[in-house]
C-alpha cells in the first residue's frame, strides 16, 4: 500500500476525483478494519478538497454517533431525521445542500459551515452511516461531488 497521496489541485474536480479514486482504492486493499478505512478516506478527502470539515457518522443503535473526521470538534450524536445527517439516513439518499441555513433542521457544529453533502452509506439494504462534508463557502457540492463521493463510499464492503 502506498502511504503517500499524489494530489493534483489544478483541473477540474471531476479530474481530481478521478485522480484520487484509485489512490483511495490502494489504500484500502486488503484491509478489512473499518475504522482504518474510514479514517484513511477522510484523510485523503481533506488532503485533496480541504474542505472546512469531513467525516463519518456510524449508526450505533438508534442514533448516529461521530466516527473519524478531519476538521474541527463536531457533534458526538444526532438522532434519526435530524438536521442533513439524520434525515440523509432516515430517507437513505445523498443530501445536497447549497445553504445549510435554508435547510429546514440543520445542526450547525459551526456557524462556518455554509453549504454540506451528505451521502449514506449501505450494507446491503442497510444504512450503517453517513460520510458529511461541509464547506465555510455556499454552493460548494453539486452533482459531480454526488457522483463521486457515492462511488468512494461503495469502496467499503460489507
Ligand atoms: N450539519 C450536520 C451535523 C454534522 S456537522 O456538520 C459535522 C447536520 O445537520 O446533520
Amino acid at each position: 500500500m502506498a502511504e503517500d497521496l499524489t494530489i493534483t489541485q489544478s483541473g477540474t474536480k471531476q479530474e481530481q476525483y478521478e485522480a484520487l479514486i484509485p489512490q483511495i482504492e490502494a489504500l484500502l486493499q486488503g484491509e478489512p478494519d473499518l475504522i482504518a478505512n474510514l479514517a484513511n478516506i477522510v484523510a485523503a478527502l481533506k488532503q485533496q478538497f480541504n474542505w472546512f470539515w469531513v467525516g463519518f457518522y456510524l449508526v450505533k443503535e438508534a442514533q448516529l454517533v461521530l466516527g473519524p473526521f478531519q476538521g474541527p470538534v463536531a457533534c458526538t450524536r444526532i438522532e434519526k431525521g435530524r438536521g442533513v445527517c439524520g434525515t440523509s439516513w432516515a430517507e437513505a439518499k445523498t443530501l445536497l445542500v447549497p445553504d445549510v441555513d435554508a435547510f429546514p433542521g440543520h445542526i450547525a457544529c459551526s456557524s462556518l459551515s455554509k453549504s454540506e453533502i451528505v451521502v449514506p452509506v449501505f450494507a446491503g439494504e442497510n444504512v450503517i452511516g453517513v460520510l458529511d462534508a461541509d464547506s465555510s463557502e455556499l454552493n460548494e457540492f453539486d452533482e459531480t461531488d454526488v457522483k463521486y463521493l457515492e462511488q468512494i463510499v461503495k469502496i467499503l464492503q460489507f
